[in-house]
């Protein structure tokens, strides 16, 4: 099969860091041909670090390029716009998280995708860690029973940066919640379902910016499953434990760092189905066993799944309208906070 030739909008970043790097190494059906940033610099050292002749500093000029889809990998401010210009111009795109600023910018980019008969996809790569795909199975062949509470957890050390996007609400959209909270969302919502209604507690309460560096969450699933998600801008990197549990009536799941960019980490199941109340509560004879799979690159696999769409029209489960329901639940979740109460989705 002839591989999807990408442009990518935004070099310098995660598409430097991770996915120019892993789709060169191990991405079968998609290539990095041409790259663009606004910033000449960084352009010119990730062309040179991955050895990319064609590059440029402005969109209109790579889109002229021989290129079939671009990978969006730019601030979320710049989204929308360089969305839709590339649509416009008959380019498949697979955006980076989150889709857009709000909502409506990721509905119209949705809507005009349709329009123009391209595929949008959003960059909600950890559905590809293969831990977070095993819980999948276990839920689906009803290992751990009737899921009844799931938690996620993503936090990082992010001190103030002088003209860091992300600490501006106006170009990131939020901090914590809208920077690392939406692929804990996005995880819980594909183990438990749509989110049926959320309450927010978001506070600025260490670091010297507007957005906020401390989100917790607890969500309601239509399935009647409950849920935390909680973020944090200020807790050091090495104390990060990225926390994943998933309990259901017949046992359940955690992990440890496998919510993350390198698709690592640790699963750990505990399957007892408990017929009857013991008062005993014997919790040190059950214990939970350690699962091993093999990591696989997460944004390769991405990359590929969106180029098997292209090519034979397979929808991924990362297609836009995941990254628009994300948004309706990061936005129900800042409405609850500035409220002070549970905000309904349905
Ligand atoms: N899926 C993930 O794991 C993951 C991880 C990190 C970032 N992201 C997402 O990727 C996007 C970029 O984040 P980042 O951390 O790489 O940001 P960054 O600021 O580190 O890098 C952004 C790059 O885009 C360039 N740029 C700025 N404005 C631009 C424009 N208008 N057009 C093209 N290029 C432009 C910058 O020069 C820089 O090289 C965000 O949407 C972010 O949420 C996703």
């Amino acid at each position: 099969m002839e591989k999807v030739r990408f442009g990518v909008v935004g070099a310098g970043g995660i598409a430097r860091r991770r996915t120019i790097r892993e789709v060169q190494k191990y991405a079968q059906y998609g290539e990095i041909v041409a790259l663009m940033d606004v910033d000449a610099k960084v352009l010119e050292e990730t062309a040179r670090e991955f050895g990319i002749e064609r590059t440029f500093t402005d969109l209109p000029s790579l889109l002229k390029e021989d290129i079939e889809a671009v990978y969006v990998a730019s601030p979320v401010y710049a989204h929308h716009e360089e969305v839709m210009a590339a649509l416009q111009d008959g380019k498949h795109v697979l955006c980076e998280k989150p889709l857009a600023l709000n909502r409506k910018q990721a509905e119209e980019m949705a809507e005009f995708a349709e329009k123009m008969e391209l595929r949008l996809g959003v960059g909600y790569m950890m559905r590809y860690n293969v831990y977070h795909r095993e819980i999948k199975r276990m839920i689906g062949e009803g290992i751990l029973g009737q899921p009844v509470a799931g938690r996620a957890q993503l936090t990082c050390w992010y001190p103030p940066i002088p003209s860091a996007w992300r600490q501006v609400k106006a170009l990131g959209g939020g901090g914590a919640l809208m920077d690392m909270g939406g692929h804990c969302i996005d995880l819980l919502e594909w183990f438990l379902g749509e989110t049926e209604a959320v309450f927010g507690l978001l506070d600025t309460i260490v670091h010297n910016y507007e957005v906020e560096d401390t989100a917790t969450v607890v969500l309601k699933f239509k399935n009647g499953a409950q849920g935390i998600v909680d973020n944090y801008f200020n807790v050091p990197d090495r104390a990060a434990r990225n926390l994943l549990e998933i309990y259901g009536t017949k046992g359940a799941v955690f992990a440890e760092n496998t919510i993350g960019q390198d698709g690592r980490g640790r699963l750990f199941l505990c399957e007892d189905f408990a017929e009857g109340y013991d008062a005993a509560q014997k919790r040190q004879e059950v214990g939970y066993r350690k699962i091993d799979l093999v990591p696989e690159p997460l944004y390769a696999r991405e990359v590929d799944a969106f180029s098997l769409w292209i090519r034979e029209g397979r929808k991924p489960e990362i297609a836009a309208e995941i990254g628009i329901q994300n948004l309706a639940v990061i936005e129900a979740v800042y409405q609850s906070s500035q409220e002070g109460k549970l905000v309904s989705l349905v």
